[in-house]
Formats: structure tokens, C-alpha cells, sequence
């Protein structure tokens, strides 16, 4: 099977709506790989934070993209990253990872330079990939688009939920007013904005639980693929 026939699914939307839990289900669900590019674009941002490459040098970064190695590997709780054999999972969710990650992923040039990292994970039987990106600039002709929303409501209560849960205090308020702004720069930034593609499927999940979304999902995939989203490998 050459590379461009193998089935891809990209799931894309904004923070908070699920793509990860999502993703990670459906990977399962369908026996794929997955790519989780939120993790790439931390991954580099914590390779730079630990190297002290400044988010303004723009060189250094696609430098550092380039040299970088990254795998993904199915853990107990969802998907482990591993920066250059290390498992750098807890790392990843920091608040200063947060922002230096939301910094490169603004720069052209690192973007492009994450295009070929990320295209490699297309292997056989298949790849759900989620992002911001996925459908309409990293992966064209997937032949599933999903995107993902749900109102910024309810994934400020989800997050405000999640921060809870590790012992954070946090006000539902000010998590409210910074998804609202998050979302504003995330649709109107000029390179790979947080858009649907032209043939995405979109999917609401304000009202759905995480495994209606994910059956959701699973039966739209079986739909569009036929044989190459086996049923037999059913979670
Ligand atoms: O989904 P996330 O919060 O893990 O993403 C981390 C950062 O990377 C966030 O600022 C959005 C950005 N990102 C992106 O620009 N393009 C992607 N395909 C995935 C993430």
C-alpha cells in the first residue's frame, strides 16, 4: 500500500472539546495509530524551554524541530510521548509549556518544518491524526474530517472540572473569558487558523458523552472506510 492510501482520519477543533480523549477511543476503537500534534508542537516547546532557545529565535527552533526525535506509544491511560526516548508525558501539560507552545505554533517557518515530522506517522492499517490543522493543511486528502466543537461554556466547565479533579484553584469565570480569547486567536491567526475544512464532518459535543462522540465517530469512520476500519477489533 503506498503511503497516500493509507486511511487517515484527522480530528480537529478547539481546546477543550475532546479531541485527545477522542482520538485516543477511536485510534483504539478502529486498531490505527494516532498522532496527537498538540503534543508535537509541546514537545518542541519544551525541547526549547529546557535548551533555552528563545521563542523569537526562529532558526534555532527549526533547527531544533529538525533534530528532535518523537514516538507515541499506547500507555496505560491514553498515549505516552516520548522526546528523544525520554517520556516526557507530565511535562507536556504545563502552564509555561502551555504558552511557549502556543508561540511556536504562531511561527510559519516551524510549522512547515513539522510538516514532514508529522505526515511520517501515516503507517499502516491507518492514522487518526488531531489538531488544529489536521484536515485542512497537514493531511488534504484524509479521507475522514472531523471536527470537534462544543460551546465555550461547556469546555470551560470541563476544564474548570479536570483542574479541579488535580487539586487546582481555579474560577470558572476567568477560564470562561481565556477559552473565549484562546479561541479568538486560534480562528483568526494568519498561518493554520482553527477552522473546519471545506469537507469536514462537524461534530457537536456540548451534549454528548465522551463515548457518544467516540461511537459517533467509530460509525462515520466504518461508513467512510468500509473494510479498512475493521469491526473485529471493536474496543
Ligand atoms: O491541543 P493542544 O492544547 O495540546 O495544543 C498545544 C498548542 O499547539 C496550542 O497552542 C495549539 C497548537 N497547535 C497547533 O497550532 N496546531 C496543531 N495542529 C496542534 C496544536
Amino acid at each position: 500500500m503506498a503511503v497516500e492510501e493509507v486511511p487517515v482520519l484527522t480530528i480537529d477543533g478547539p481546546s477543550g472539546a475532546g479531541k485527545g480523549a477522542v482520538s485516543a477511543a477511536v485510534a483504539r476503537a478502529l486498531g490505527w495509530h494516532a498522532l496527537d500534534s498538540g503534543a508535537v508542537y509541546r514537545s518542541i516547546a519544551l525541547a526549547a524551554l529546557e535548551r533555552a532557545v528563545a521563542p523569537e529565535d526562529e532558526s534555532a527552533l527549526v533547527a531544533l524541530a529538525r533534530s528532535v526525535h518523537l514516538t507515541f506509544r499506547a500507555g496505560a491511560d491514553g498515549i505516552d510521548v516520548y522526546l528523544d526516548d525520554r517520556d516526557v508525558g507530565d511535562s507536556l501539560r504545563t502552564e509555561a509549556v502551555s504558552v511557549m507552545a502556543s508561540r511556536v505554533a504562531a511561527i510559519p517557518a516551524l510549522r512547515a518544518a513539522l510538516l514532514e515530522l508529522q505526515r511520517a506517522y501515516r503507517r499502516r492499517p491507518g492514522l487518526v491524526a488531531d489538531g488544529r490543522d489536521m484536515g485542512t493543511i497537514v493531511f488534504p486528502d484524509a479521507g475522514l474530517k472531523v471536527f470537534l466543537e462544543a460551546s465555550v461554556e461547556e469546555r470551560a466547565k470541563r476544564r474548570y472540572k479536570q483542574l479541579k479533579e488535580k487539586g487546582e484553584s481555579v474560577m470558572l469565570s476567568r477560564l470562561f473569558r481565556d477559552m473565549q480569547a484562546r479561541d479568538r486567536r486560534d480562528r483568526e491567526r494568519a498561518v493554520a487558523p482553527t477552522v473546519p475544512a471545506t469537507d469536514a464532518v462537524v461534530v457537536d459535543s456540548t451534549r454528548l458523552s465522551l463515548k457518544e462522540v467516540v461511537e459517533h465517530v467509530v460509525g462515520l469512520a466504518r461508513q467512510r472506510f468500509g473494510e479498512l476500519a475493521p469491526k473485529e477489533t471493536n474496543q
